[in-house]
């Protein structure tokens, strides 16, 4: 099963979800590789320096990543038509990652059609980094679903550990970090959802 983190913005969180969704992948007992499609290289690397998820950098392989059970996709920001087209065939599961503001719901929505108009065969949104006080995981999926987006129930919350994991090469729960808890409950929350939900489509289909 391939899920494809997408987004038409650079630092919405498409590595961070990417890395720790894959690393709650492999928790759950799953064969977990993580491909990376973003010249930053961020994911690779930091799947690298975690030493616990196999990641390729996609475009260093001249014969493409070897199968997994899981493949989880990173991928890089503004993706033109050859490449959304690519991505749609290659995902079971296209996962648009957006924050709270104006901007970044536009781009979400237009990135949706987009993927939509490639043949993807489902869509999710997620939001990231979202205030961890107050209502505002809530408003935004309200708001998405308003627009007839496909927004998860579960997102995100704003929590700096996410960035300190990520200058440590490990994920939020591998060090004792302040509020890793609830950074990872959320990261749970949302795997469990992209699970559920392209296991009935994949069943749907069968
Ligand atoms: N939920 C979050 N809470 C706090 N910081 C976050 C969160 N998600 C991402 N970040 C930080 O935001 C920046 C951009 O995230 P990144 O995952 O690299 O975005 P993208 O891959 O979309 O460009 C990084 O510094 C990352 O640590
Ligand atoms: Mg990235």
């Amino acid at each position: 099963m391939d899920l494809v983190f997408m987004a038409d913005k650079g630092g919405v969180g498409k590595s961070t979800l990417a890395f720790h969704v894959a690393t709650r992948l492999r928790q759950l007992g799953l064969d977990v590789g993580l491909y990376d499609l973003d010249s930053r290289g961020t994911s690779s690397t930091w799947a690298g320096e975690s030493g616990y998820l196999q990641a390729y950098d996609l475009r260093r392989l001249q014969c493409g990543a070897p199968a997994h059970q899981m493949v989880v996709w990173d991928t890089a920001p503004h993706p033109d038509a050859e490449m959304r087209a690519e991505l749609a065939r290659a995902a079971d599961l296209v996962v648009i990652v957006a924050n709270g503001d104006r901007d970044s719901m536009a781009a979400a929505g237009d990135l949706y059609r987009a993927m939509q108009a490639a043949g993807a065969s489902d869509l999710a949104v997620v939001f990231n980094g979202l205030h961890p006080v107050g209502r505002e995981g809530e408003a935004c999926v309200a708001a998405a679903r308003e627009e007839g987006l496909p927004a998860l129930d579960a997102y995100v919350r704003r929590y700096s550990c996410y960035v300190q994991a990520r200058w440590d090469g490990v994920s939020v729960v591998d060090r004792g970090y302040s509020r890793a808890d609830n950074a990872w409950a959320d990261i749970c929350a949302v795997t469990d959802e992209l699970l559920a939900r392209a296991a009935a489509r994949l069943q749907a289909a069968d």
